[in-house]
């Protein structure tokens, strides 16, 4: 069974080939970033044209590169939602006018589910039931996975996401786009105790996230800051303390609800997804924490924490062995929950 993914969800185009007995045979990316860093963040319409160049010359070479013709693929996966809606179209386009020509199933992926599988593409991979904490630039959540399919929320954010809160953060400390593994690399000059930021919703119960309040915590240290040293912009030094401030503070909250939700579900086995769980520190505190806990925790490689096709096309290769197909039709889910 060889599965083709097409991932076109936001501002990467990813391409791979999965084949149920030799794993990945190949998959490639072409990311959007220098395109859109100039706007400072995605321009949706550039980001749905720059998927219609690249798509189909991208499929081309993941074909060659896996030494197969449209004859050997048993089925098409790509991503339906959520995500930007013209991108999204993009992908499902091609998706369904390649299985129209090559008549070949077709199977619709939620992205989040994609990162929810994506460490078990890894040489050891997780196994059932686990908890998976998804971090990427438009969620955060934390969710009890039974089987392939069976996912039960056990908490999310209530207003940003943690890539997001990166993000926002990392504009706001002239770190440019995207954020997140910017502000992740100036956090490692930083001075640990010169700024502290309040970890949210600690006091409630339960496993949903707050980030938006972090980031104006943040606007007003800089803002005090530059009015009492009269400086144009910050030092270097002052931004990276700022900047690992507020990365203890998102990492904190994430490890101490993904310690509640293996609490709650009694499960042993915590898998991380998303863009943040590329985060090194984020992965030292959860290796901890798990120590600690008698647990485990899995990571995808860091290209798979990002958006890539080849969690589309193993997402894709399990529904499919399920017997699971979409019908014919070009139909795209922005919001669509997990
Ligand atoms: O999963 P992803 O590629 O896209 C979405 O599905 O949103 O995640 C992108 C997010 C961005 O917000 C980016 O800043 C963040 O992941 N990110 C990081 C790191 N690498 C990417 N955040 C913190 N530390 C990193 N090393
Ligand atoms: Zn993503």
């Amino acid at each position: 069974m060889k599965v083709l993914g097409i991932e076109t969800s936001c501002d990467e185009t990813g391409i791979a080939i999965y084949d149920a007995k030799l794993g990945l045979l190949a998959h490639c990316l072409h990311s959007q970033v220098k395109m859109h860093a100039e706007y400072g963040g995605v321009v949706p319409e550039l980001a749905s044209r720059d998927h219609i160049r690249k798509t189909l010359p991208l499929i081309d070479q993941v074909m060659q590169a896996a030494k197969i013709t449209p004859e050997a693929i048993t089925g098409i996966a790509y991503t339906a939602g959520p995500g930007l809606a013209g991108a999204l179209l993009v992908g499902a386009a091609i998706a369904q006018s390649l299985a129209f020509a090559w008549d070949k199933p077709v199977v619709p992926v939620h992205h989040m589910e994609g990162h929810l599988l994506a460490s078990m593409l890894e040489e050891t991979p997780p196994s059932f039931p686990f908890v998976a904490l998804l971090v990427s630039g438009g969620h955060t959540q934390l969710v009890a996975v039974a089987d392939v399919g069976c996912y039960t929320l056990l908490g999310e954010s209530i207003d940003d996401a943690a890539g997001e809160a990166f993000d926002k953060t990392a504009k706001l400390l002239d770190l440019g786009y995207p954020g997140g593994a910017l502000l992740a690399k100036i956090a490692e000059q930083g001075e640990t105790g010169r700024f502290y930021f309040p970890r949210p919703m600690m006091d409630r119960p339960g496993c949903d996230f707050s980030f938006s309040g972090l980031k104006t915590n943040v606007r007003n240290t800089i803002a005090a800051n530059l009015a009492k040293e009269s400086l144009g912009s910050l030092s270097l030094q002052m931004r990276a303390d700022i900047a690992l401030a507020f990365e203890e503070a998102v990492i904190e909250t994430l490890v101490i609800k993904c310690k509640r939700a293996l609490h709650l579900t009694g499960f042993k086995t915590l898998v991380t997804g998303g863009g943040v769980s590329a985060n090194q520190s984020l992965r030292r505190a959860l290796q901890a924490m798990v120590a600690e806990e008698d647990a485990t925790v899995f990571f995808p490689r860091p290209e798979f924490c990002t958006d890539n096709g080849a969690m589309i096309a193993y997402a894709g290769y399990l529904h499919l062995k399920k017997g699971e197909q979409g019908d014919l039709g070009i139909k795209v889910y922005p919001r669509w929950s997990l």
